[in-house]
């Protein structure tokens, strides 16, 4: 069983993808780390970010290893993401990435924003995942703040608002609700609770 979640940033695909991995005993796959990997090592390189040939070698060279880096969750490398994820060649080199991973035999639960219309558009499940923009930003700021980041919540807003923009306007690949996904909005949920709503759709809508 293939599950596909998409969403905005912080909007609980991450936590929600871990418990349903967990729950059905499937892989999971969390693309946005292979953006954010792809961004970390350009900026190690020394590349602008709108290089698209070096971000391209870079993205067919991603180390799995290295998807669980804490360094990739920084405010900075998700913005980097944002912007490598805009090039072309660097999408085609990830979209191959995700798709053999979703070759496993069991299927896996994959977590992004172009899953359900791109990467697996044939997934037996699809989630949209939701919330306002000030539900994302607590979210995101109790985590960084946990996290030993000094930032405000204002200016995560800010950084929020402005990557979604980014995410929903470039032309390869949007960040858009696929015509057959389920929007889960967990604005008024926790954690518990969106895990929950998800089973139900997932139970009530797997082919
Ligand atoms: O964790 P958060 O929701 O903040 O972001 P992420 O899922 O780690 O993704 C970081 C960035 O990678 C996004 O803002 C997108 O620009 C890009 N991305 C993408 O273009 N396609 C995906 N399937 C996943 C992430």
């Amino acid at each position: 069983m293939i599950i596909a979640l998409d969403g905005p940033a912080a909007s609980g695909k991450g936590t929600l993808a871990k418990r349903l991995a967990q729950h059905y005993g499937l892989g999971h796959l969390d693309t946005g780390a292979l953006y954010r990997a792809v961004a970390r090592d350009m900026i190690a390189a020394g590349k602008s970010l709108d290089d698209e040939q070096a971000a391209a070698e870079i993205a067919l060279n991603i180390d799995p290893g290295s998807l669980e880096d804490p360094g990739l969750r920084t405010p900075e490398i998700g913005e980097a993401a944002s912007r490598v994820a805009k090039l072309k060649a660097v999408r085609a080199a990830l979209v191959d990435y995700q798709r053999k991973f979703a070759e496993r035999p069991d299927g896996a639960i994959i977590e992004g924003r172009d899953i359900g219309t791109v990467v697996c558009p044939g997934a037996d499940v699809k989630i949209f995942v939701e919330a306002s923009t000030e539900v994302r930003a607590t979210r995101r700021h109790k985590e960084l703040i946990e996290a030993g980041h000094t930032i405000t919540y204002d200016e995560i807003h800010a950084q929020i608002a402005a990557r979604d923009e980014l995410d929903r306007s470039r032309a390869i690949s949007p960040l858009i609700p696929a015509e057959d996904s389920h929007l889960l909005d967990t604005s008024d949920l926790g954690i518990e609770a969106a895990f929950k709503a998800a089973i139900e759709l997932i139970e009530t809508t797997k082919r």
